[in-house]
């Protein structure tokens, strides 16, 4: 077997990518802990607004998102998995309000919102991304991030895997609000 030195480098350095189960993505015990529809109402998510959930997964908060900013509104769900968007296809069906777009960079726009949940811990370069989502902003826009606590909990990636909320706020200095969760994630909005 031959194994090439950018393959070690990724085994040993990469960060840690969800490849699991849907299932996991969607259950009803991520529902009563994380509620996407209360969630989406607690940043102010409104009719008309322009929302990009960047690591989307299967849409979990993409879905609902569709029908807060209505019509009038869009949202760009962004994913590197043909897997997790294949499955977001099929869950959303056709909308106008909807673009779907594989990819690990955020797209050459400026939106009222870019959700960030469970993902900063699986980008590469954390910091540098967050910053260039900083300047993908309307105007009062906000980054939302929402990860796990830096701590073993009963679900979730491995702990040395996972960004502290002090972490983030450190590498993005920036003005914030601090929502509470539960004992499992933080969750916080950065202001444009
Ligand atoms: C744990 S899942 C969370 C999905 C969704 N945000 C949710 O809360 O249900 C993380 C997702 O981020 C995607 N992802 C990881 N790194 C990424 C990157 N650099 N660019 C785009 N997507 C990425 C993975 O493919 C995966 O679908």
């Amino acid at each position: 077997m031959v194994i090439f030195i950018h393959e070690v480098y990724y085994l040993i350095f990469m960060a840690h990518r969800f490849e699991g189960d849907f299932n996991k993505l969607d259950n009803k015990r991520r529902r009563e802990i994380l509620p996407p529809e209360n969630i989406l109402r607690e940043i102010g998510v409104k009719q008309g607004d322009f929302l990009i959930d960047f690591g989307c997964g299967i849409g979990y908060f993409t879905i609902p998102a569709l029908d807060f900013v209505g019509d009038d509104g869009r949202v760009i769900a962004i994913d590197t998995s043909e897997r997790m968007l294949d499955e977001l296809k099929k869950r959303a069906g056709v909308k106008t309000n909807l673009e779907i777009i594989k990819s690990d960079k955020i797209i050459d726009v400026k939106a009222d919102y870019i959700l960030l949940v469970n993902v900063l811990h699986e980008v590469e370069s954390p910091k540098e991304f967050l910053l260039v989502c900083f300047e993908h902003l309307r105007e009062n826009g906000k980054v939302v991030v929402i990860d796990w606590q830096k701590k073993k909990t009963d679900m979730g990636p491995p702990v040395n895997h996972r960004i502290s909320k002090e972490e983030v706020v450190d590498m993005a200095k920036k003005q914030y609000i601090e929502n509470d969760i539960n004992e499992n994630f933080y969750f916080i909005e950065f202001i444009a």
